[in-house]
């Protein structure tokens, strides 16, 4: 019966494994499995972060449904029972629609060979989704469980400043030293303008628009 299965979801999809293997993680569950290969078996131990999705979860203590990112290469399916998985698939595609987060990286040229991605990605949906307007500290600190091998750091912070709330400077703004102070980026409100590669035009960015998540599946708050 259901009541002993395995239930989660994965992108609005209800998943029920009667015998669920306790050694299966969820990395090889999602590509062989479910054939969602959006998600990147990186180096398997927890590392790079190529393998990072979503998870969410009710907290029926504080009512309060949780999101965090996490290296799928690590996650036994077993642990997920209740469990909503969102993957690179169910944050955008370009069947549906591509949300901002894909549409930037890709228009500010943050995504090179493109493995680390979805890892990348996803790690800054689950900020957004906890943050709608976070500083540069929390989007540095959220992607620094993934690493890039063609080393686009400086495009990818680059798009993800596009979502910062705050102006992001260094510390030797004002002093002539600073890259941003030939610009007038840090006294502009307009977010669009904090970029400062000239790749690509913030004009043309989509806004974030929540109507585009998958709501949480109300059956897994009555579990
Ligand atoms: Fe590298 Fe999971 S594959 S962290
Ligand atoms: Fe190649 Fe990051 S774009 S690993």
């Amino acid at each position: 019966t259901e009541s002993d299965a395995l239930v989660f979801f994965v992108n609005g999809r209800k998943i029920i494994e009667q015998n669920a293997d306790p050694e299966k993680l969820l990395l090889f569950y999602l590509r062989k499995g479910l054939r969602l290969s959006g998600t990147k078996y990186g180096c398997g131990i927890g590392g790079c972060g190529a393998c990072t999705v979503m998870i969410s979860t009710y907290e029926p203590t504080s009512k309060k449904i949780m999101h965090y990112p996490a290296n799928s290469c690590l996650l036994p399916i077993c642990s997920l029972h209740g469990s909503a998985v969102t993957t690179v698939e169910g944050v955008g595609s370009k069947k549906t629609r591509v949300h901002p987060i894909q549409e930037r990286l890709a228009k500010c040229h943050g995504s090179q060979c493109g493995f680390c991605t979805p890892g990348m990605v996803m790690s800054m949906y689950a900020l957004l989704r906890n943050h709608p307007d976070p500083s540069m500290e929390q989007i540095t600190a959220a992607l620094d469980g993934n690493l890039c091998r063609c080393t686009g750091y400086r495009p990818i912070i680059d798009t993800y400043k596009s979502f910062a709330g705050e102006t992001a400077c260094c510390q030797l703004r004002g002093t002539g030293q600073c890259c941003l102070d030939k610009e007038d980026v840090c006294s502009s409100s307009d977010k669009g303008n904090q970029m400062h590669s000239d790749l690509c035009n913030p004009e043309e960015f989509q806004p974030v628009d929540p109507t585009q998540d998958f709501i949480f599946p109300p059956e897994l708050m009555r579990m």
